[in-house]
C-alpha cells in the first residue's frame, strides 16, 4: 500500500523588484542586441550575456497563458532555476497550464519542476507510442490546452491520457530523488522486502517512488481538489473520474517499481547480492495503463454523489483501474466541437484485421495506395573482432493511407 503525509505550502509569495526592472531591461537588451548586430561589434561573450539578460527580461514580461493543464509543461523545456539569475521567483509565473494551488507548490519546489515537466513529457510519448495504430493517436495540438477538446469528453481515452501523464510525473520524480537532484528527498528508503534472501544486502541507492508518489499526489490532483463544483453535477462528477485515474496512474509506477539487484564476489561469482528498490521500465507502465484502459469500467453518478457503475454487474473498480463516464467519440472525422481530428491522411495497414488496418482505420471511407522507398540496413556482416557491417538495401513498398 502507499503511504500517506502531505506537503504543506505557505501561503505567503514574495515578490521580486527584478521582476519590476523587467520590461525596461528587455527592451534595453533587445535594441543593444540589435544595434551591435548591425555594426558586427562586441565578442561572442559579450553577446551571449546580453542576449541571456534581453531573454529572462523579455520572456518574464510574456502573457501568462491560462492553459488547461499542467501538461503543458511537457511541451516546452524548462528552464533549470538555477537559470534564472535575475528575479527570485519568475518561474512559476511563467509557467503557463499552472493552477492557483500548483503555482504555490511550484514556488516551494522550484526545483521540482523541471522533472514534472520531464515526466509530462515521458508520459505523452509514451501515450502516443500506445496508441499509434489507433484511430485517436494521442496527438497533441500546439496549444495550451495540449490535447486538445477532446479531452473535455470525460472517455476511456482521456482517462488514459490523465493516468499516464500522472504516472510520468511519479517515475520523473522518484527517479530524480535517486539521482539527488532534488533538495527535499534521496534514495528509497523503503524497508527490506521480507522474501529477499538473508545474505543479500538491502541498501543500495533506490528509486524513491515512495516520495514521487507523494509528491505526484499532491501535485497532479491539486487543480481537481480547488474546484469546488455542487455533488453530483456533471462537472463534479468528472472531478471524480480525473482523480480516480490519476490514482490508478500513480499505483501503476508505484506497483511495478520492483527489487532490482547486483553481484559482488570474486570474478563474478554472485556470492554477495546488494539490492535496491528500481522502477520498472516506463514502456511496462505504459503496456500496464493500456491493459487497464481495455478493461476500463463505465461509471455514472449515483445518489450519493459518488461515482458508482453504470451496469452493476460488472466488478467495482479497483483505485488501480480506469473509470471513465462518457462513451467515446469515434474519431473517425475532424470535428471541431469534439476535438477529433479524424483519420484522414493516417497510414493504414492492409492485410491487418486489427484497428490499424484500413478497414477501422479509415472508417469504411477508403484509401489511396502509392508506392514509396524504404531503406534499410541488410546483409549484414561480423567483422572479427568486433563489428558488424551492412550495406543499405532500398525496395519499393506499398503504402497505403486513409481518405
Ligand atoms: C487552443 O485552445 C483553445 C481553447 O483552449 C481553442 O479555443 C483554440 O481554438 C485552440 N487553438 C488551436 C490552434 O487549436
Ligand atoms: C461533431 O460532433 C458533435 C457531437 O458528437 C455532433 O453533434 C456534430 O454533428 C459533429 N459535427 C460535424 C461537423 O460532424
Ligand atoms: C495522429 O493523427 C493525426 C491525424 O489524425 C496526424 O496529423 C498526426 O501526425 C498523428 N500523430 C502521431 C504522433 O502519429
Ligand atoms: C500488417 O498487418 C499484418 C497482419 O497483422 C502484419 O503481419 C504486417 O507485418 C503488417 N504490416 C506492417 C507494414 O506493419
Amino acid at each position: 500500500m502507499v503511504g500517506g503525509g502531505s506537503f504543506s505550502w505557505s501561503p505567503k509569495e514574495s515578490r521580486s523588484r527584478a521582476l519590476l526592472l523587467a520590461p525596461v531591461l528587455c527592451v534595453w537588451g533587445t535594441q543593444r542586441i540589435m544595434e551591435n548586430r548591425r555594426r558586427r561589434r562586441s565578442g561572442a561573450a559579450a553577446e551571449r550575456l546580453l542576449t541571456a539578460v534581453a531573454f529572462l527580461a523579455c520572456s518574464s514580461q510574456m502573457p501568462v497563458v491560462d492553459g488547461n493543464s499542467w501538461w503543458s509543461l511537457g511541451l516546452t523545456p524548462i528552464q533549470r532555476p538555477e537559470m534564472f539569475i535575475i528575479g527570485a521567483q519568475p518561474l512559476c509565473s511563467q509557467l503557463s497550464g499552472l493552477s492557483q494551488g500548483q503555482r504555490k507548490l511550484c514556488q516551494l519546489y522550484q526545483d521540482h519542476m523541471t522533472y514534472i515537466g520531464d515526466g509530462a513529457k515521458t508520459g505523452i510519448k509514451e501515450c502516443q507510442y500506445q496508441f499509434r495504430q489507433r484511430r485517436w493517436n494521442c496527438s497533441t495540438v500546439d496549444n495550451a490546452s495540449v490535447f486538445g477538446r477532446v479531452m473535455q469528453i470525460g472517455s476511456r481515452e482521456t482517462a488514459f491520457t490523465y493516468a499516464i501523464s500522472a504516472a510520468g510525473v511519479v517515475n520523473a520524480i522518484s527517479r530524480a530523488c535517486r539521482e539527488g537532484e532534488l533538495s527535499t528527498c534521496g534514495c528509497s528508503r523503503a524497508a527490506r522486502p521480507r522474501d529477499l534472501p538473508r545474505d543479500w544486502l538491502w541498501g543500495g541507492c533506490g528509486d524513491n517512488v515512495h516520495y514521487g508518489y507523494r509528491f505526484a499526489r499532491e501535485f497532479v490532483d491539486a487543480r481537481e481538489r480547488e474546484k469546488n463544483y455542487p455533488r453530483g453535477s456533471t462537472e463534479h462528477s468528472r472531478m471524480l473520474m480525473n482523480l480516480h485515474n490519476n490514482e490508478a496512474g500513480r499505483q501503476a509506477v508505484y506497483n511495478l517499481a520492483n527489487v532490482a539487484c547486483k553481484c559482488h564476489g570474486v570474478s563474478g561469482s554472485c556470492s554477495l547480492k546488494t539490492c535496491w528498490l528500481q522502477l520498472a521500465d516506463f514502456r511496462r507502465v505504459g503496456e500496464f495503463l493500456k491493459e487497464k484502459y481495455s478493461s476500463a469500467a463505465a461509471m455514472r453518478i449515483g445518489r450519493k454523489g459518488k461515482l458508482e457503475l453504470e451496469d452493476k454487474r460488472f466488478n467495482t473498480p479497483t483505485p488501480e483501474d480506469l473509470v471513465y463516464i462518457d462513451p467515446s467519440p469515434d474519431y473517425c472525422l475532424r470535428n471541431e466541437t469534439t476535438g477529433s481530428m479524424g483519420t484522414q491522411g493516417r497510414y493504414c495497414n492492409k492485410t491487418s484485421e486489427g484497428m490499424d488496418g484500413c478497414e477501422l482505420m479509415c472508417c469504411g471511407r477508403g484509401y489511396d495506395q502509392f508506392k514509396t522507398y524504404k531503406h534499410e540496413r541488410c546483409h549484414c556482416k561480423f567483422h572479427w573482432c568486433c563489428y558488424v557491417k551492412c550495406k543499405r538495401c532500398t525496395s519499393l513498398v506499398d503504402q497505403f493511407v486513409c481518405k
